[in-house]
């Protein structure tokens, strides 16, 4: 996109897609086509012809081609946005920027913090900037607890929990980038309790310290199955988090205790306000109105439909969207640090955090190995999985 001045409040923003398969056709596609006023998706990119002219044609998206390199040069579109696997993350977002377009990348950003801070210094000082989906910051409760808490509205925060409850199958992991190191990055830490874990330090601000284990318990994949972790926040506040892909009866549950009220949400891959539960504490509790006035107006479901349109008006403003920069490091950086407490059994504080070594470079060390703790026996196997 033209970050100058004559770029017109008329024009739309063309859009490239990168990657045409499971989350783009889902969630992207339909988000793109909810803001059609505003955004034309010019052209798309997929490795596979196949699945890109399937896609395309289905959308009536004009240009096609094999890669992101070719499609910036031919389309020069004025956001990319990237839905391919994380391993090829890195390389389209940097080719996205040095292209001049603004970039919104699915999760997880990237495989390390490095990468991250690779990419970052692509960015210019007033765009193209590079911006990461956290689609659950956007719905109306969110935005309106984050207030809440900005505001001391709701007292102390002081517990939390964050629970990233999945399934995945075993034929999930047939697919060959998922359950390993070097192409997803990490297991439902840093592909499916991250959207939760984001959410968490949105609305309870900087973490402090995290104490974490993680094990690999029933699928055969390199990375771990679930982990676990106690965390402190820099306001003193402490939580407990859980990420697992093995939970049948799935769950997205956090819970936000304040001195004056209990705020939880619950939903599996999306909430609206209904999903949401306001509870004061005794002492606020004679005040019958009071969950009324803490409740927002609006019922804005969590949606990519939503950063879009925050990200949209960004770009026309110009400035840093949310969920880039250290604000979309700080998830990442979470996670890098809950992998190396859960491999070396120490506590990590966020003043540990290096710019270098094995947990910068990497979400975790190659040295340490994840056992399948499965027990191997028929019977036993029968039982679990019949
Ligand atoms: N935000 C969410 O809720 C959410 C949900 C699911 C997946 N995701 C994320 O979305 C991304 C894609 O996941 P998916 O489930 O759609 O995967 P997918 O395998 O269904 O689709 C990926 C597509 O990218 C294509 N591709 C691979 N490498 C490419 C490259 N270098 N250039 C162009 N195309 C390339 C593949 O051919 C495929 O069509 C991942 O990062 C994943 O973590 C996010």
């Amino acid at each position: 996109m033209s970050t100058s001045a004559e770029s017109t409040s008329h024009a739309k923003i063309r859009v490239g897609l990168i990657g045409t398969g499971g989350i783009a056709v889902y969630k992207h596609l339909p988000a793109l086509k909810a803001h059609q006023d505003r955004v034309e998706v010019v052209a798309a990119a997929d490795v596979s012809a196949d699945r890109l002219n399937t896609v395309a044609d289905e959308w009536q998206i004009p240009g096609r081609y094999p890669d992101a390199e070719s499609l910036l040069a031919a389309e020069k579109p004025d956001l990319l946005v990237v839905c391919t696997p994380p391993v090829a993350h890195r390389d389209v977002v940097i080719a996205g920027l040095q292209a001049g377009a603004w970039v919104w990348c699915e999760k997880p950003p990237m495989l390390s913090l490095a990468e991250y801070d690779e990419v970052a210094g692509y960015e210019g000082a007033a765009g193209p900037y590079a911006s990461y989906v956290f689609q659950h910051r956007f719905g109306s409760a969110a935005q309106r607890l984050r207030r809440h808490v900005q505001e001391g509205t709701l007292g102390r925060p002081l517990v939390s929990v964050c629970h990233t409850l999945w399934f995945r199958t075993h034929e999930y992991y047939e697919v060959p980038w998922r359950g390993k190191w070097e192409t997803e990055g990490g297991g439902p830490t840093m592909g499916h309790g991250i959207h939760q874990m984001d959410l968490l330090f949105e609305i309870l601000g900087d973490w402090s310290e995290v104490t974490a284990r993680a094990e690999v318990l029933d699928r055969d994949v390199e990375t771990e199955d679930v982990s676990l972790a106690m965390v402190k926040f820099a306001s003193g506040a402490v939580g407990s988090v859980i990420n697992s892909v093995i939970s049948p009866r799935e769950s997205s549950y956090l819970r936000f205790d304040f001195t004056d009220a209990t705020v939880e949400v619950e939903h599996v891959y999306g909430y609206d306000n209904t999903s949401w539960r306001w509870t004061p504490a005794p002492h606020r509790a004679e005040d019958t109105q009071v969950v009324e006035r803490w409740v927002p107006e609006e019922n804005i479901p969590s949606s990519h439909i939503q950063q879009l349109g925050e990200l949209l008006d960004s770009m026309e403003r110009g400035q840093r969207p949310r969920a880039s920069g250290d604000d979309g490091r700080r998830v990442l950086e979470f996670i890098a640090a809950l992998y190396e407490s859960a491999e070396t059994g120490r506590t990590v504080t966020r003043h540990d955090l290096a710019r270098q070594g094995t947990y910068y470079t990497g979400m975790h060390n190659p040295a340490h190995v994840y056992r399948l703790q499965r027990p191997t026996s028929p019977a036993v196997q029968g039982a679990t999985h019949g």
